[in-house]
């Protein structure tokens, strides 16, 4: 375990649980490495890459909580990966106009991939087509939660 220098008990805590289940994902992502490279299925490798390209990803994400959580304790000068939220209303003009404008985008998106995913009915159970749409959807649902977070972050 490291200590962190100046941590209070809280952020000492935080950084524990953070690192911990960081390792965690680190295990998984070998699992599903290991999976992808070594199975005989061309369609199984391809789906679990994608899963593994989302737990590479998740990885690098508790990498830079933990390594910001560090650094605010620390009060040091050093550049946090996750950068302060009271940056955001540096352009806070900007990011409001164009935070609408690609909200309605993702909007318009899915209602496309929606469609898609219909004329893709026949096929689904013969092919992963469909899945590739619905997965595009979820992400798309993932894209509309950052950009309401910050809209209302970049509002109050
Ligand atoms: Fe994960
Ligand atoms: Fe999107």
């Amino acid at each position: 375990m490291t200590r962190i220098r100046g941590a209070s008990v809280w952020e000492q805590g935080l950084y524990d649980h953070v690192t911990a289940h960081g390792k965690n994902e680190g295990e998984v992502l070998k699992a599903y490495e290991e999976l992808a490279a070594s199975t005989d299925s061309p369609a199984f490798a391809y789906l679990a890459r994608l899963i593994l390209d989302d737990e590479r990803r998740h990885h690098q994400l508790f990498e830079d909580l933990a390594e910001t959580i560090r650094t605010s304790a620390e009060l040091s000068d050093e550049p946090c990966p996750i950068p302060d939220l009271a940056l955001l209303k540096a352009d806070r003009e900007r990011i409001l106009g164009e935070t609408e404008r690609f909200l309605a985008m993702e909007r318009d998106d899915n209602k496309e991939l929606e469609r898609l995913a219909k004329d893709l009915k026949d096929v689904r159970n013969t092919t992963v087509w469909q899945l590739v749409v619905r997965l595009m959807q979820d992400d798309n649902e993932k894209h509309r939660r950052i950009l309401e977070f910050i809209r209302d972050r970049t509002r109050e």
